[in-house]
């Protein structure tokens, strides 16, 4: 069992509130024509409504049960057929499929605990893109305001859902406790900073072309959110050549 399989049957209430970024992913998908591959879909709380602008989207997640909602949800909207759920891991999804746009919204990057899990969680989405695809995801490092405000107490989020924020800025972890009524799960956030992110999608091969502080286009300047937006590159990264076998090698 994942640990999101324990909160599947209440993540959409727990996460009600996040609305922002919704409209921003369907924009991408639109403006990508499709197909998408959303990794870390859950619920398809961005999926569903991709699907529904009628944009065809391939969801991979580790939780089974989260995938449940997920299709429910799709059959509801009217678009299952728009939607094809797989269980799998982001670092090495089961999508042969090659696809204009790749995305990994609500900070679901920010479970790969180290850089190296991080490097090949992009070189992962990176391999699913056509030559010249975009893969955007967005993710967060958190102000020593907030970590102060949170810290290690219980918060009724949404109205029988509590979640609770353990923050260790030594490790830059997040062990993020949710819970409703008997079930409750602990997961841990690993944050890293803008620049480190772009020395890492620069290893992975993926070029920023944009970063944003906000859904509503901000640009980034400093804020606890961030939007990449980022582009395959032609090049394979240099980390995936092989070694030139003599100096002199003419390989590009
Ligand atoms: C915060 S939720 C985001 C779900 C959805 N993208 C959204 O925006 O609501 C994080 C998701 O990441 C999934 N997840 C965590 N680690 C994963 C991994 N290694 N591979 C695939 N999915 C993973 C969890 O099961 C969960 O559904």
């Amino acid at each position: 069992m994942t640990l999101y399989d324990r909160i599947a049957a209440f993540y959409d209430p727990w996460s009600r509130s996040v609305t922002e970024d919704v409209g921003f992913y369907v924009d991408r998908a639109l403006a990508s024509g499709g197909p998408v591959v959303e990794l870390a879909v859950g619920t398809g709380r961005i999926a569903v409504p991709i699907a529904r602008a009628g944009i065809d989207v391939i969801g991979v997640d580790s939780s089974p049960e989260m995938l449940v909602v997920a299709r429910s949800s799709a059959e509801a909207a009217g678009v299952a057929e728009r939607l094809d759920l797989r269980v799998g891991d982001l670092r090495e999804p089961p999508v042969s499929e090659r696809v204009p746009l790749v995305v990994c919204p609500f900070r679901s990057l920010l479970h790969m605990e180290t850089e190296a899990e991080k490097l090949r969680a992009l070189r992962a989405a990176r391999a699913l893109l056509v030559p010249e695809g975009r893969f955007v995801f967005d993710v967060f490092a958190p102000s020593s305001e907030d970590i102060a405000e949170t810290h290690d107490r219980w918060l009724e989020r949404e109205p029988g859902i509590f979640e609770r924020a353990v923050w260790d800025e030594a490790s830059r972890t997040l062990s993020l406790s949710v819970r409703s009524g008997n079930e409750e799960t602990t997961f841990g956030l690993h944050w890293l900073s803008a620049p480190e992110w772009q020395a890492l999608l620069a290893r992975a091969g993926l070029e920023v072309e944009e970063l944003l502080g906000w859904f509503d286009g901000r640009p980034f300047a400093g804020e606890e959110d961030m939007i990449f937006t980022c582009r395959r590159g032609g090049a394979r990264p240099p980390e995936a050549r092989p070694t030139p076998v003599a100096s002199g090698d003419p390989t590009p």
